[in-house]
């Protein structure tokens, strides 16, 4: 009769079951054939601490860090990006996460861009060799090592005192390219030295043509290969949720923020030497696809525009001569319309016909989410206030943590849909729901 044996688990294992399993080993150790195999897949299971191994097999080891309260107290301990928001919220004055956190008017467009993901399901397939993955994508003849970018953010100052600059050092650090906005806190030169490449220029033009001539020419002679005009803002808008935080605000906000134009943009580097005195408006009032035109033929290299949410708008921009889109509603802080960027996506990406690269940004919080709009067309994605989270709360390690959990969530969903490389992501990896 076989005698039962306490487990470490407090389970009982059979001493005839340890007896033929250890015969088993012996048997395999010996073999040429199978040696190496089972040395090697010991060995794999055994190292912690690469991430595929713990997802693969250690789920339960993943957790591990322990939290003192709710807040997560450093970028390591953090299981999705949304670990880093009360974080965020918690080191920030009332108006600057309110700034941060707001949509326009009910926020409603700001939460449909989240929604508009619950949507689509995503088709998994099985059986494919998904070991080794290539996330790399090709834009303007640069190779991105990941197609999740950092989006124009104004002001990053507010968040954190190292601002653009800890952004573009995790860039550096993760592979990914980032695009900073004319009302940055750092200037051109200064990002492209951290992130040690090239980064694209988000541009306001304000209603100055001098002034736009004197950014666009500033911003490409410090290696920027794209200028990217944003076309989101011309209609001014009510941001609710930062009025309402800022009344919780004891300070003294024109400490700081002078009024008038020029006492504005007189804290943003990008303005430094340029005469703003004409300026009277940052968008650019009035701006049309002349506009666009005339812009065009001062910027010598890419051509971008950011904020196109309709086919027409973007079959008129391939007329213009842009070189890629941006499907965005500023992260719902533009207008109430309702409409999610996912959702308006394959409108775009039908009529650009594939001619130029259409980029997307608006409520991207998951790898998922990352690969549903790659299956609908998109080149590339941009996150906003994810990153902003990270910066907040823990400087660059958390945008490095940020970059890292969506890069690593957007692996493996890759793998389970079969994809090995992002052209193979494509209209059979989603379904709507
Ligand atoms: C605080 C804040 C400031 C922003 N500033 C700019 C800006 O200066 N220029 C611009 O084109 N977009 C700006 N955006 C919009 C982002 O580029 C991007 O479209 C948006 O954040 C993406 O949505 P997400 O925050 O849900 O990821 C800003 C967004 C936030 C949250």
């Amino acid at each position: 009769m076989s005698r039962k044996t306490e487990t470490r688990h407090g389970g009982a294992v059979d001493d005839g079951v340890q007896l033929s399993r250890r015969k088993f080993l012996e048997f395999a150790s010996a073999s040429p054939l199978l040696a190496p195999q089972i040395a090697s897949t010991i060995a794999g299971l055994s190292v912690l601490g690469t991430s595929e191994a713990l997802a693969q097999s250690y789920d339960v080891l993943r957790a591990a860090p322990v939290m003192n309260g709710d807040l997560i107290a450093n970028p390591s301990q953090a299981l999705n990006v949304f670990d880093f928001e009360p974080v965020a919220k918690n080191a920030l004055p009332p108006a600057h996460y309110g700034y941060l956190a707001s949509g326009v008017d009910a926020d409603k467009t700001l939460q449909a861009n989240r929604d508009g993901f619950d949507k689509i399901a995503i088709r998994t397939r099985r059986l494919i060799d998904v070991r080794k993955i290539d996330t790399s994508v090709k834009i303007f003849g640069e190779t991105w090592g990941s197609p999740i970018a950092l989006a124009p953010v104004s002001s990053v100052g507010a968040f954190n005192s190292e601002a653009e600059a800890a952004a573009a050092r995790a860039c550096k650090a993760k592979g990914h390219q980032m695009i900073l906005s004319t009302v940055g806190s750092t200037s051109i030169e200064d990002c492209i030295k951290e992130r040690g490449a090239p980064i694209w220029y988000m541009l306001y033009p304000t209603d100055d043509w001098a002034v736009t001539q004197l950014l666009v020419a500033r911003a490409e002679m410090a290696g920027a290969p794209a200028i990217v005009l944003t076309v989101d803002r011309q209609g001014g808008r009510n941001t609710e949720t930062l009025f309402r935080d800022r009344r919780g605000d004891t300070r003294t906000c024109t400490d700081c923020h002078t009024p008038g134009f020029a006492n504005e943009v007189s804290r943003k580097p990008m303005f430094d030497n340029i005469d703003v005195s004409k300026v009277t408006n940052l968008y650019g009032t009035g701006m049309t696809w002349d506009y666009v035109k005339r812009l065009r033929s001062i910027v010598k290299g890419k051509l971008v525009l950011k904020g196109i949410v309709t086919h027409e708008d973007a079959k008129t921009a391939l007329d213009y001569g842009v070189d890629a889109i941006i499907v965005s509603n500023h992260g719902g802080r533009a207008e109430e319309s309702l409409q999610s960027t996912i959702g308006v996506l394959p409108e775009i990406v039908t009529a650009v016909n594939g001619k130029i690269p259409v980029l997307i940004d608006g409520g991207f919080r998951r790898g998922t989410d990352v690969l549903k709009a790659l299956a609908l067309g998109a080149t590339a994605v941009c996150i906003g206030r994810p990153y902003i989270w990270g910066l907040a709360a823990f400087g660059q390690p958390g945008v490095e943590m940020v970059l890292t959990l969506m890069q690593r969530e957007f692996e493996t969903i890759m793998r389970q849909v079969g994809a090995t490389k992002l052209a193979e992501i494509n209209g059979a990896s989603v379904t709507r729901v």
